[in-house]
């Protein structure tokens, strides 16, 4: 108790207040390799030849999202009638992920196979950091899950979608949280189904009890703690700062000198040794990751590490009676999720472990899994050297599948 209590004061003291408060974005890591001008996703796309636009999207609670859009290629110049795919990203990530890579972005190779692809960003970050009556900076805005995101996020940007290209189902790739955050809707409004054709989920974080992440490892036990210290300061903004990555690298790292360099390196403490990374993208990546998330986003996935069940979020003895009636708070129903889904996990994901994936597969009544080998981990489902070959090209033919 005492020591909860020593770790509660101490935390936003030494670790808290830089990483949860308003640190400014740039770290020693993106100063290092800061390229003049950080692109945003349209310029990227247009900068490598591709036709693309940006669009705002409204969520039944307000927030603005921003949705990037490439049309097309000179391989499949823009059309009416291509179909559509949504993709999401991870937490603390960001719809340019898909178009880091010039050659192998999932963004551009959907676009040269004749799709009309969208990408989200959900509520929070570096892009979606809007709401119509709350300002970022009020605390109020930070008030959500990955929940929120299932709930609002994702039905905001599928109505849009829908409406714009006058097609009745789009596809959805997702990556890590926006699994997580896709599973929220298909077992909370399963009536969203009917707009989706089938969903692709790449290394999706539902059940997390043997997760091996470094950074959740850290954090996961602490996690109410951490809900009662941004209650206690009033700060809900996630933002990894030095100071958290020097402590966790520490941690992490103590006995392993040959590792030294990469303990710096979020990258590293988010997702763990990774040598299919693309380490030709490393100086990109800092320049939009982490790309802002809330507190509750990390405490919902404590939660998750905790309880081994994927449920709603936790607000307490009291809370849960007040919002759910019960003193626990309920699972989702991943029977609800009927609709074809595909899942891709890897052999060295830290993040996502595969006896995990397993329990998520067994969950799901209309689900194929499909193990990536030869040490395949988190991140590169979006950076890997082999993702066209390993993942995409078997997405792609998936997906050829339900063209007409
Ligand atoms: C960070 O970037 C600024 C501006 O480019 C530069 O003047 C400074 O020397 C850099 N600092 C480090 C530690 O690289
Ligand atoms: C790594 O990314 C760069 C930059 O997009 C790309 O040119 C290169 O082909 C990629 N390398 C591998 C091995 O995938």
């Amino acid at each position: 108790m005492l020591k909860r209590y020593i770790f509660c004061w101490v935390l936003p003291v030494t670790l808290g207040v830089p990483l949860i408060g308003q640190q400014h974005e740039t770290n020693e890591i993106s100063n290092a390799t800061f390229i003049n001008k950080v692109l945003t996703p349209k310029e990227i796309a247009q900068n490598a030849g591709y036709a693309a636009e940006t669009y705002q999207v409204v969520t039944h609670d307000r927030y603005v999202l921003q949705l990037d859009r490439i049309t097309g290629s000179k391989k499949s110049p823009p059309s009416n009638n291509k179909p559509a795919v949504l993709l999401l990203h991870g937490v603390l990530d960001c719809s340019a992920t898909w178009l880091l890579d010039a050659k192998k972005g999932l963004g551009f190779i959907l676009a040269d196979q004749g799709y009309d692809v969208w990408m989200g960003n959900v509520r929070g970050n570096r892009y979606s950091r809007k709401h119509l009556d709350l300002s970022p900076s009020h605390s109020d805005f930070w008030m959500f899950s990955w929940h929120e995101m299932g709930i609002y996020d994702i039905p905001a940007m599928i109505d849009y979608i829908t409406e714009q290209t006058e097609q009745e189902k789009i596809f959805m790739i997702t990556h890590s949280q926006g699994g997580t955050a896709f599973f929220v809707m298909a077992s909370e409004r399963p009536e969203y189904q009917q707009k989706v054709t089938a969903a692709f989920a790449l290394a999706p974080a539902v059940f997390m009890s043997r997760t091996k992440s470094p950074l959740f490892k850290a954090l996961a036990p602490h996690a109410n703690d951490i809900n009662l210290i941004t209650d206690l300061i009033g700060m809900y903004e996630f933002k990894a700062s030095n100071k958290l990555i020097q402590m966790i690298g520490k941690k992490v790292c103590r006995d392993a000198s040959i590792l030294q360099p990469l303990c710096k390196n979020i990258i590293f403490l988010f997702a763990g040794f990774d040598e299919e990374l693309n380490t030709s993208l490393l100086p990109l990546i800092p320049q939009y990751d982490p790309a802002g998330a809330s507190v509750r986003q990390f405490v919902h996935y404590g939660q998750l590490i905790h309880s081994g069940m994927f449920r709603k979020f936790d607000y307490g003895f009291v809370g849960n009676i007040k919002k759910y009636g019960k003193k626990n708070p309920p699972d989702y129903n991943l029977g609800n999720v009927k609709l074809p889904v595909y899942l891709y996990y890897g052999t060295n994901d830290m993040f996502v472990d595969v006896q995990d994936l397993h329990q998520l597969y067994k969950s799901l009544p209309n689900a194929q899994k499909f193990l990536i080998s030869d040490n395949f981990a988190h991140l590169d489902f979006v950076w890997g050297k082999h993702v066209d070959t390993w993942v995409y090209n078997k997405v792609l033919d998936l997906m050829k599948h339900y063209r007409k």
